[in-house]
């Protein structure tokens, strides 16, 4: 019967990660299905302690169930722990182990992207947003060593809570979206975490540009569309820009890996995925 994988969120629409983790099983080698359950939150609970019946083998967790899912595990990993989300479930010993791959997902892909990060962590990093997308990635972002990093927030509150849970180490400073937005070249790297922009709001940024980003990256994790009016804009002013949807293939990745204790080659993926994206 093989791998009995799926996703539960709610609502689920048109998801790409039935496509992402089919492709996974065949480049393992292994069988098994992913299927997407939809769960509405009035009903989770027993949704949830019923679907842990069905003798499924591992799930993604998404929107908006990310944190009620935590009382349902038995074990939480460090990451998930300090997030305080869980994305990833694998049944494993008879316990149910509750991860989270979005923020190490989404810094392995802005590390393909731009290797030479890896040398710059030293850098000022700027988030735009402060919601559970930015939790994840600040947390990943210190996780791997940047110690200098911004929060922007419409809601400044939001992001002065979110910047509090950085360790002592760590420079982090909070500001409104007008203020970085005179800023902005001021950031080596500048990642915006909020869904401003998705489709079909496609003319909308979080922050105007309005100044030459020349050397300084730009990722965006919107990924309908690929290429957001921000990420469009910071190309227009010279910046190198990160598209969204690796983050989505990174994160699964490292779900597929907990579950099975394979690494896959993942070589082209992103490409096909780029261009399902581009025919959308
Ligand atoms: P997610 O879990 O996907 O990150 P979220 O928790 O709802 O989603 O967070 C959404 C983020 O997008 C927040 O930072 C939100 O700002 P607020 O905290 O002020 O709500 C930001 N956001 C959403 N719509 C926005 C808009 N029109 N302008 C600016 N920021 C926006």
């Amino acid at each position: 019967m093989g791998y009995q994988l799926g996703l539960i969120g709610y609502p689920l629409g048109h998801s790409l990660s039935p496509w992402i983790h089919k492709n996974f099983l065949k480049r393992a080698g292994l069988k098994g299905t992913y299927e997407l359950y939809e769960l509405a939150p009035d009903s989770f609970t027993e949704g949830i302690q019923a679907f842990k019946q069905t003798g499924i083998t591992g799930f993604n967790i998404t929107v908006p169930h990310k944190e009620m899912i935590i009382p349902h595990l038995d074990v939480i990993a460090p990451e998930a722990r300090t997030m305080g989300a869980v994305n990833t479930v694998s049944y494993k010993d008879g316990k149910w182990h509750g991860y989270n791959t979005d923020g190490s997902g989404y810094v392995r892909s802005l590390y393909l992207a731009y290797p030479e990060l890896k040398k710059k962590q030293d850098q000022q990093v700027l988030i735009l947003g402060a919601g559970g997308a930015a939790r994840g990635i600040f947390h990943a972002l210190i996780q791997a060593g940047f110690t200098k990093i911004t929060i922007a927030n419409r809601t400044t509150t939001s992001a002065q809570k979110l910047a509090e849970e950085a360790p002592l180490q760590c420079e982090v400073f909070v500001s409104t979206l007008a203020e970085v937005e005179n800023q902005l070249a001021n950031y080596g790297l500048i990642i915006q975490t909020s869904s401003v922009g998705m489709s079909p709001n496609v003319s909308e940024s979080i922050v105007e540009i309005n100044v030459d980003l020349t050397d300084i990256i730009v990722s965006d994790i919107v990924y309908k569309p690929l290429k957001t009016a921000f990420l469009q804009a910071a190309e227009a002013h010279n910046a190198k820009i990160c598209y969204g949807h690796t983050m989505l293939l990174y994160q699964a990745l490292y779900a597929f890996e907990i579950w099975t204790g394979q690494e896959i080659d993942e070589t082209g993926l992103a490409d096909e995925l780029q261009s399902i994206l581009e025919g959308e």
